[in-house]
């Protein structure tokens, strides 16, 4: 497209302060600028303006309960024996989401890269890689592992696995893909320039994980090998057992379309997204969006039904994923701390949130499966998730947990 037609466009959307520093960027930035422009997604910010479009309104929703601990443990065996043999036969790959910018941690590099240790070095990628490597002792196979990044820490985190040999797991079997970018808005609309030739693009969200490990022709690659489902994990959670035999396997025998690690929430009133039936269909309840009579409804014998929340560990199977790619999923708006250029062109990192990013989610793909295998597993042994320095989810409660666990640190 050529200046005028770009300035026609941004006049029309009244974004035309993406070109308040034009003339003084070299021909190089001029053109790089303009092509960033071209390929705004300009439905994002029509959503903001209409925010009835975005997800907010739930269907019918009814508890779903869990495959519960006791009930796994009477049937591990069984459980184990069907996880192992598609293990071995590498018919269930991992993705490992770590695109995000882990900006609640306040770390500028990827957030798997933060060392845990306190009297030697552990790093978040390093405990996930140890994680699985005991998947692959016990079922003496690699498992193919997939990792999405984003522009923002690609080179980071192919360097940082590079530089500590992959923390002991077979190169070979790691693909590393990038996730696509947003443009990002103050809380007036208008787009944020990170400077005077970069629009201020982040991470998409990680709903658009299948969308681009099939741009990056690696579903063609893992069909070839023979994969058949794929686990998708967070990088936060350092604890999660990631791929374990007797939850692939009860996955397997259940004949649903994916599963979820869940955990008894601490209590009722807890922060975390809860697996239930939305118009039949699996979904994910967010905290905010249950009212208090769901929050507190009873089964006969006392306990409670929305009570088993969502920990970011899924597994899909390959061909319903490909049934549902094309599906659009719906986009949140999420308030976050922009770094952007003010207008006497000076960067500025901010401390609070300052406008909207635009995001899709994996937890909504769930709702896109007919059906989907709620599996408890033991909150303390399972999940430690690191999003903030200090306090909830924290690093400080991930170190307690992990020292619970036996992990030195
Ligand atoms: P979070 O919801 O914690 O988001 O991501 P975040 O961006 O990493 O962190 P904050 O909110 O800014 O503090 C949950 C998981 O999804 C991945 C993250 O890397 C993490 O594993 N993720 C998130 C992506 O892969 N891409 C994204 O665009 C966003």
């Amino acid at each position: 497209m050529t200046y005028e037609q770009i300035r026609d466009i941004l006049t029309q959307h009244h974004q035309l302060h993406l070109l308040n520093y034009y003339e003084e960027l070299t021909p190089d930035q001029q053109k790089s600028l303009l092509e960033q422009i071209s390929s705004i997604n300009w439905n994002l910010l029509d959503l903001l303006q209409n925010r009835k479009n975005t997800k907010d309104e739930k269907g019918k929703l009814e508890p779903l309960g869990a495959l519960e601990i006791s009930e796994i443990e009477a049937q591990k065996e069984e459980f184990t024996k069907i996880g192992i043999e598609a293990l071995k036969t590498q018919k269930v790959g991992a993705v490992l989401l770590a695109g995000g910018q882990g900006t609640r941690l306040g770390f500028d590099k990827p957030k798997g890269m933060f060392n845990v240790g306190i009297t030697k070095e552990l790093y978040i990628f390093e405990c996930l890689i140890h994680n699985l490597m005991d998947v692959v002792r016990q079922i003496d196979t690699w498992v193919p592992l997939y990792i999405m990044t984003s522009d923002k820490n690609h080179n980071d985190t192919v360097s940082f696995f590079h530089e500590k040999n992959f923390f002991g797991y077979n190169p070979e079997y790691v693909h590393f893909f990038k996730q696509d970018m947003a443009p990002s808005v103050d809380y007036n609309g208008k787009l944020l320039m990170e400077s005077k030739d970069r629009l201020s693009l982040s991470p998409n969200g990680n709903g658009g994980w299948f969308h681009s490990l099939q741009n990056a022709g690696l579903i063609s690659q893992m069909k070839e090998i023979g994969v058949e489902w794929l686990t998708v994990f967070a990088v936060d959670n350092v604890l999660q057992r990631i791929n374990d035999p007797a939850y692939v396997g009860a996955v397997i025998a259940s004949g649903c379309d994916c599963g979820g690690k869940v955990v008894r929430k601490a209590d009722p009133y807890e922060r975390v997204g809860v697996l239930c039936l939305e118009d039949g269909h699996p979904s994910i309840v967010e905290y905010y969006e249950m009212t208090d009579d769901m929050i507190h409804l009873k089964d006969q014998d006392g306990n409670l039904l929305y009570n088993f929340g969502v920990i970011l560990n899924y597994m899909f199977r390959l061909n319903k994923l490909e049934e549902i790619v094309n599906k659009q999923l719906p986009v949140h708006i999420v308030e976050k701390k922009i770094p952007y250029i003010d207008d006497n062109g000076q960067l500025v990192k901010p401390s609070e949130p300052n406008g909207y990013k635009f995001e899709e989610l994996v937890l909504d793909m769930i709702h896109l499966m007919d059906t989907c295998l709620p599996y408890e597993v033991v909150r303390n042994y399972e999940f430690a998730p690191i999003k903030n320095p200090t306090g909830i989810d924290s690093v400080e409660s991930a170190r307690e947990l992990l020292k619970q666990n036996g992990v030195t640190l």
